[in-house]
């Protein structure tokens, strides 16, 4: 037997499959920087066989058997479109300490509750440290099986021995397979892990839940790699120094990912938030120059949220300090009401701010951030009842948005009178008064915020 026959894993380059002798920073193959994985060498080339189920004409193809179990978690069920779907795995990334481990253990309770049996594998705490957690959230059920392991062959057989309706494996990260030489949470090692528990998940239809770790800027810790095994990948964020959390799809096989979940950590786990919009304003002081309240859209779901902006006299390099919104479109906007405007605004400290741990990304922000702006330059707050959105360009103009009638219909709702948005926004039957304008300009003049 030749060396490289007894070898039981080989390393390739992720990119151009460029084979390596042993792992290294660099392909020789391609030149791209750790893209070298470990991976198992599969002793038998496959066989060709008889398919158990041959192909069908795709009009003959039942379009019916992936039908969610529901969670009993309402916000998780929402952005799930109904829950879990049985033989699928699902990618639930964050960052470490937003709360994945307390939603998945929720999300474990109440099927066992209703008598499912369900699998929680810790491959990072004690079980004793999980039952703690468990407590803390009421999630003490006999159906609701424990086990910390992190040798890949032990979790899949616990799963095999239990064969549960869910299991979560927490993480994926710090699940090892033995048989390769690399360490947990790397990328060989986390794509094999990945793949066997999806091989498992398909074969018995088990739906698996996937801890993933990510890093500060976002992406999994080490492997892009796993958003393409598994069916759904959902992210899970939050700012630690606020108790909302949001969970997204990016990617859902079953459904839209357009969906938004919300909740708030408290004090016995992840609670849901029915009326985000209303816990955004619940601090709100109207009166204040410088607050304005902005209907945004978080893919279909619409949230009421107020901006804030505090300017003050600048040094030679001005401050520009913000949180929950986009500095670099800030430092847009700032430009053009200097320049479209005419309002000095370049040379101070601008402080500007989504309240409440909100975070808003979307061109629709624009003209509230302008208007936060020069109404705390002014000193003139904007009147109460008002909300305002749009999109601003280069020249002072303002641009239609996407999901006009959803957003006034959400300002409706809270209370607001009127709303200000851009001159072409399609004409709806919003329940409140629609003023329509051209510019940044046009909106500060109907406002009466100039000095
Ligand atoms: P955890 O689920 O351990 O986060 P992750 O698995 O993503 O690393 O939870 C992290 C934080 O949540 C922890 O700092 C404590 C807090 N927490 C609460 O505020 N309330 C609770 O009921 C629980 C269980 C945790
Ligand atoms: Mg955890």
């Amino acid at each position: 037997m030749t060396a490289a026959t007894r070898r039981k894993t080989r390393y390739a380059c992720l990119e151009c499959g460029t084979p390596a002798p042993k792992w290294s920073g660099r392909c020789d193959g391609c030149g791209e920087w750790n893209t070298i994985v470990e991976e198992p060498v599969s002793a038998d080339p496959v066989v060709v066989t008889s398919p158990v189920s041959p192909a069908q004409p795709i009009t003959e193809v039942s379009g019916l058997d992936a039908t969610p179990l529901p969670t009993g978690i309402s916000e998780l069920d929402r952005v799930l479109g109904g829950g879990l779907v049985p033989g699928s795995v699902t990618l639930v990334g964050g960052e470490p300490g937003v709360g994945k481990s307390t939603l998945l253990l929720q999300v474990l309770a109440e099927p066992a509750r209703r008598g499912a049996t369900v699998l929680y594998l810790s491959a990072e705490e004690s079980a004793q440290q999980v039952r703690r957690r468990a407590e803390r959230l009421g999630a003490l059920h006999d159906n609701l099986f424990l086990a910390a392991e992190t040798n890949l062959g032990n979790v899949l057989g616990h799963i095999d021995e239990l064969s549960p309706s869910i299991v979560v494996v927490d993480s994926v990260q710090t699940v090892f397979d033995p048989d390769l030489a690399s360490a947990p949470g790397s990328v060989g090692q986390v794509r094999q892990c990945a793949h066997r528990l999806v091989t498992m998940a398909k074969q018995r239809g088990i739906a698996v839940l996937l801890v993933g770790h990510v890093t500060k800027e976002g992406s999994l810790a080490g492997p892009r790699v796993l958003e393409h095994v598994v069916d759904t990948v959902l992210s899970f964020e939050g700012d630690r120094h606020h108790a909302l959390r949001l969970v997204r799809a990016v990617k859902h096989r079953f459904g839209s990912t357009q969906e938004l979940g919300l909740f708030a950590m408290g004090e016995s786990g992840l609670e849901a938030v029915a009326d985000p919009s209303e816990m955004f304003l619940a601090d709100r002081r109207p009166g204040i120059a410088g607050s304005i309240v902005v209907p945004t859209l978080e893919g279909h779901r619409p949230l009421v949220i107020e901006l804030q902006a505090l300017v003050a006299p600048g040094g030679p390099h001005p401050r520009r300090s913000v949180s929950g919104v986009d500095p670099g479109r800030v430092g847009l906007l700032l430009a053009v009401i200097e320049r479209r405007v005419g309002l000095q605004v370049l040379n101070l400290d601008v402080y500007a701010m989504a309240v409440g741990g909100a975070r808003v990304t979307e061109p629709a922000a624009d003209l509230g951030l302008a208007l936060a702006v020069v109404s705390s330059l002014s000193g003139v707050p904007v009147p109460a009842d008002v909300v305002v959105f749009g999109e601003v360009g280069l020249g002072g103009e303002l641009r239609s948005v996407g999901g006009v009638e959803r957003r006034l219909a959400e300002a409706a709702r809270l209370g607001f009178a009127r709303a200000v948005v851009p001159r072409s926004a399609p004409a709806g039957n919003a329940p409140l008064d629609v003023l329509r304008v051209p510019t940044v300009d046009a909106a500060i003049e109907l406002l009466g915020l100039r000095e």
